[in-house]
């Protein structure tokens, strides 16, 4: 099973407020996230869980927490309490990827396990303090570019 961080970041490589507030709605860039993760095991922070408010449909959604407590009111969710437990649930289903969606936090810690990485790198700067965090072109290879209005799809492979 692949596992493939997926991720939109801008110009200043921020990808949202602390508050949970989006920095930006690009429909196109969206519909782009929903086309390449349905039907895949997604797996998130529990801050980005509830900066979305509810699962998104046709994936099962796998949310970290390290708190015990947390449970929200939603039959379609897994609670699990590391990234590696999450990886390991994400197994069960047997599909061929599982796709890491954020946030911050957690992609800083999945780029040492992330096998594959498809980036929306955006054309602008924009507000926010939570930042996608750096890499190095030594570690990853860029195998497709594709442009679009206001970002361009760059997928990359671990080297
Ligand atoms: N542009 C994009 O593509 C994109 C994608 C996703 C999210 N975002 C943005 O990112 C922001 C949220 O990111 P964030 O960094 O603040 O939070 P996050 O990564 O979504 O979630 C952090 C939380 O995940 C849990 N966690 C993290 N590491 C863990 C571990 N090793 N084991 C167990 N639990 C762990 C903890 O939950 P507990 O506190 O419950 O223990 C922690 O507070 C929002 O602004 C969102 O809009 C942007």
């Amino acid at each position: 099973m692949k596992k493939i961080i997926i991720a939109a970041i801008a110009k200043n490589n921020v990808i949202g407020k602390s508050n949970g507030e989006m920095s930006w709605h690009i429909k196109e860039e969206f519909q782009h996230f929903k086309e390449t993760t349905t039907g895949y095991p997604i797996l998130m922070g529990r801050k980005t869980f509830q900066s979305l408010n509810k699962p998104l449909p046709n994936r099962e959604n796998i949310i970290v927490s390290r708190n015990h407590n947390f449970k929200p009111d939603f039959l379609s969710t897994h609670i699990v309490k590391s990234i590696k437990e999450g990886i390991d649930l994400a197994l069960t289903f047997q599909k061929e990827k599982v796709f890491i969606i954020g946030g911050g936090e957690i992609y800083r810690q999945a780029l040492t396990i992330a096998d594959e990485m498809i980036l929306s790198h955006l054309n602008f700067d924009a507000e926010g303090d939570v930042l996608f965090p750096s890499f190095s072109l030594n570690d990853w290879k860029i195998n497709s570019e594709e442009k679009r209005d206001l970002f361009t799809i760059v997928h990359y492979s671990k080297k």
